[in-house]
């Protein structure tokens, strides 16, 4: 393993923020790791934000950061990965008819009632942190009482939340509830809590009494599952739903230890999680706590410090952005499943219902890359949950009258396409098919894996191809391949053709198909899918003669036939006011600059300038994706404004939406910005490249990388770059600066650059 001491420079708080009351004044002194977020009373127009920022999850399950002592259904919410349910219409309300993502026909049908759409989510199960407090055995709602301070702590470098508030009751008693809860990286089926009530009259009668709340439900009030069986005992409880499709039965128990002194009352509770054939809940939980609620919960805590350690990366710019981007990164690790090659992570992890926990783009293109050099092992599930659908999106192609395999642009454990049916962005949004060829590519690319691409990956490659190859057309007139009638990824232009950005996917999945068919490892699949050499042949006509629109005299690449000549008037745009004018949601043409370095740096530049005047900044994943853009481009100085206020969208609510969930993908693209821009790094086949470009004002980046099986840390200042080999590697890593020849770096080894 790597010598900690000579290389990371992270701060770490070692005090288990409740063994110590002051533990949190302590790191607040010393400037440690915690976010802390402190509250004067309660603030109902903050609490549904608060309740994503402060989230625990570990892929698994999720619990946002509701009060566990007092009821607000916009902050609470427990979610199960993979639990999709059928739900009903009212679940999302229809578009605005001018809005530029509706179908002007399919909003017809719907609108009057004719068609019902298939909506599908995650229920909001059961919560299992929920407790009711009585003192002299009246019933206390904290927020009802004389509340005198709440303060909330995440600690990021344990994933664990406390809080504490401080209350006067109705006979000016001072009472403090202190708590702390997890959600278990250790085990994925456990999670647990902690909850203290205080009071300073010795003689009050405390009790604290722990369950299941069966009062949550989804938005508008829509409940999404059925209690088939429920219990309690002196100290355990136990719950069976299924969802209300009745395709998921969810089980879950709690079990609890309860420890009374005078004026004082404390629990300690293990919660147990099992879908399907997961082991009993009950006997987990017990089990647990026979080895102790501190156990489970401390080796939670080291499994948090040691995954952070060995995936995130750390900057030295100013506190802010860093502590933007370590909460992004969290975030990133609370949303992967571990082990499970059937579920892929939704587009806000299981932190809030936006965009009913659908999986999309984002997770291929943007955040698997962050996974893939940090944790390929589980990444690879990534690639594994889009096989396990290929059937469907076989016949999601067809639906719409092409051959190959079409992946939905929103789907979630079926593989069928879930966008809410009145939107036109179905059959539009291609590029995510070649998002999924690419990441296949990336992984083949960054691993040894001796049995992926030609048991699976291939597959997906090839049928993608077909998929595009089908939806291509010939001009006749200019003798090219064309596509024609899509949206683009911008999204404020979605009736466009030959887009430069899903042209060039498509060429690249549909060539790289046609190497890959070359290669014997391959075969096996050709033959299964009935590949033959004909229709190879085909494939690479159709990725030489693919049209892709060149730079203009300016140096500038128009993103669609004729944008140009639209508004450059980008005043008063809005999603229902936008196809006209020049301006775009999020970057696009300028989004792939990353993934083909054949596009000469002026243009790059020139380009990037252009649309970074247009950019309005729509989505979540714009900020990061201007901040990457630029950083390739050579555009440091340009990119830095862009990745500060990138790392602080959802911790300053940059977008207003943060109460429906956290924006995970766009700290994926951060990350990518640090290490493919700042840190420059090109890591292929044959060996890794570096090209630091410190930003201003920053003094370092570390990060650990992982490649073909190996692990290594690299650390970038002004003054060059240290990278660490693992002592455990299994062979040495060629390493060099990027134009210059390869230094092999063998294991435990360090070298500078
Ligand atoms: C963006 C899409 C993105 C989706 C989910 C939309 O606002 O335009 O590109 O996939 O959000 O993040």
């Amino acid at each position: 393993m790597y010598d900690k001491r000579r290389i990371c420079q992270r701060e770490t708080n070692q005090t288990g923020p409740m063994n110590n009351a002051d533990s949190l004044v302590d790191n607040m002194m010393r400037g440690a790791a915690p976010l802390v977020l402190r509250t004067e009373g309660l603030d109902g127009s903050r609490e549904a934000r608060w309740g994503s920022q402060f989230f625990l999850g570990n892929g698994r399950m999720g619990l946002r950061g509701h009060h566990e002592d007092i009821a607000d259904p916009a902050s609470a919410g427990f979610y199960v990965a993979g639990t999709y349910t059928y739900a009903p219409r009212e679940l999302v309300p229809l578009h605005d008819p001018d809005h530029i993502l509706v179908h002007p026909k399919r909003l017809e049908a719907y609108k009057d009632g004719t068609q019902d759409p298939e909506l599908y989510t995650l229920p909001n199960l059961p919560n299992p942190f929920t407790v009711t407090i009585k003192l002299k055995g009246r019933e206390i709602n904290p927020a009802q009482e004389n509340l005198l301070t709440c303060e909330r702590a995440l600690y990021m470098d344990q994933a664990l939340l406390t809080r504490r508030i401080v209350f006067r009751d109705k006979d000016q008693r001072r009472c403090i509830a202190d708590s702390e809860r997890w959600v278990s990286w250790q085990n994925r089926q456990l999670l647990g809590w902690r909850y203290e009530l205080q009071c300073e009259d010795p003689d009050a009668t405390l009790e604290v009494t722990p369950g299941f709340n069966t009062t949550v439900t989804n938005v508008r009030g829509i409940c999404l599952y059925k209690i088939l069986e429920a219990s309690t005992q002196v100290n355990n409880s136990q719950i069976t739903v299924e969802t209300a499709d009745q395709q998921n039965t969810i089980r879950m128990a709690m079990t609890w230890n309860t420890k009374q002194e005078a004026g004082k009352i404390t629990i300690e509770t293990i919660v147990a999680v099992s879908r399907h054939d997961d082991p009993d809940p009950l006997q987990l939980a017990n089990e647990a706590l026979v080895r102790g609620y501190q156990t489970i919960r401390d080796e939670h805590i080291a499994a948090a410090r040691q995954t952070l350690y060995d995936h995130t990366l750390e900057i030295g710019s100013d506190p802010l952005t860093a502590e933007g981007l370590r909460h992004g990164q969290l975030h990133l690790e609370m949303a992967l499943d571990h082990d499970n090659p059937h579920v892929s992570i939704p587009i806000k992890g299981l932190t809030g219902e936006g965009y009913r926990f659908m999986v999309f783009w984002d997770t291929d293109f943007h955040m698997f890359p962050y996974f893939l050099y940090t944790n390929p092992k589980q990444a690879r599930n990534l690639l594994m949950y889009r096989y396990h659908l290929l059937d469907a999106a076989r016949a999601n192609a067809r639906h719409w009258g092409y051959r190959g395999a079409q992946i939905p642009w929103e789907t979630g454990a079926s593989g069928k396409e879930e966008t809410a049916p009145w939107l036109n962005l179905q059959e539009r949004e291609l590029h995510i098919s070649a998002d999924t060829a690419y990441a296949v590519m990336l992984y083949d690319r960054m691993t040894d894996d001796p049995v992926f691409l030609e048991t699976y990956g291939a597959e997906i490659v090839f049928e993608t191809a077909r998929f595009f190859a089908s939806r291509t057309t010939w001009n006749d007139q200019k003798q090219r391949f064309e596509i024609l009638d899509i949206g683009c990824p911008d999204q404020y232009h979605t009736w466009a053709d030959n887009n430069p950005f899903i042209s060039r996917m498509a060429r690249w999945n549909i060539e790289y198909a046609a190497r890959i068919a070359a290669d014997p490892r391959t075969a096996g699949i050709r033959k299964r899918i009935d590949l033959n050499e004909t229709e190879i042949e085909e494939l690479q006509n159709i990725g030489q003669n693919l049209y892709i629109i060149p730079p203009d005299k300016n140096g500038i690449i128009e993103e669609f036939d004729g944008y140009f000549k639209r508004d450059p008037d980008i005043r008063g745009i809005h999603e229902t006011f936008c196809a006209h004018s020049q301006a775009v949601k999020q970057p696009d043409v300028v989004a792939s600059f990353h993934l083909f370095p054949d596009y000469p740096q002026t243009i790059r530049q020139n380009t990037w300038r252009f649309y970074a005047e247009r950019t309005l900044h729509g989505s979540s994943l714009s900020l990061p994706g201007m901040a990457l853009a630029a950083a390739v481009s050579d555009l440091i100085p340009e990119s830095v404004p862009f990745f500060q206020k990138g790392s602080r969208l959802d911790l300053d609510d940059v977008n207003g939406n943060t109460s429906l969930g956290m924006h995970i993908s766009a700290y994926a693209v951060l990350w990518e910005a640090a290490v493919f821009g700042y840190l420059g790094l090109d890591a292929q086949a044959d060996g890794i490249r570096l090209n630091p470009r410190m930003p201003q004002g920053w003094s370092f980046i570390e990060t650990p990388i992982h490649w073909k099986g190996q692990r290594i840390r690299i650390r970038a200042d002004h003054n060059g770059a240290t990278i660490m080999a693992d002592t455990q590697n299994t062979r040495a890593i060629p390493l060099a600066q990027v134009g210059k020849p390869y230094t092999e770096l063998e294991p435990g080894k360090e070298l500078k650059l």
